[in-house]
């Protein structure tokens, strides 16, 4: 395993479509396992390949209670609710924002055996389904962003981790 280089600012590869994994081979799994690595090192809650430069649709989460989950080819099948909250990303440092998530998504993806798996996640683990999905579509949470806040103030003091 290694620890690969998490792209940041406003380069290309953050706001191209990813392709999607045909074969979940060697390479795939190690890139799986680096990114996992590189997750946990920044330390952040969820990493998705164009993050560290690979235009491809694999995603690793983990909300922190040793959760972790490698999802190939991730999509959302539903989505139910909304609900505002702060954000961060590991690719645009110190930036925070106030984010409007559904509140509850129904996901599909393969898991590094090549089984399909649904999951139905709800509270921090839909919103870092979301936000790590968006960025296989090229999509940074600026985007969707009602109001940047002051990352020294009220995302700081809550203790957050990026994504
Ligand atoms: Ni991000």
């Amino acid at each position: 395993m290694a620890l690969r280089q998490i792209i940041t600012g406003l380069h290309p590869v953050l706001r191209r479509r990813a392709q999607p994994v045909k074969k979940i081979n060697g390479p795939v799994l190690n890139l799986l396992q680096d990114m996992t690595e590189t997750m946990y090192h920044a330390p952040g809650v969820g990493l998705a390949a164009p993050q560290i430069g690979i235009s491809r649709r694999l995603v690793v989460i983990d909300p922190g209670e040793e959760q972790l989950l490698q999802l190939i080819n991730p999509c959302i099948l539903e989505k139910k609710g909304e609900i505002i909250d702060l954000e961060g990303c590991l690719s645009l440092p110190g930036l925070t924002g106030e984010v409007p998530r559904a509140e509850w998504v129904a996901v599909e993806y393969l898991d590094p055996r090549g089984k399909k798996v649904r999951l139905q996640a709800e509270g921090l683990m839909a919103r870092i389904l979301q936000h790590e999905i968006d960025h296989l579509e090229g999509v940074l949470f600026i985007d969707k962003a009602l109001r940047m806040v002051d990352p020294e103030g009220e995302r700081a003091k809550e203790g957050k981790k990026s994504e």
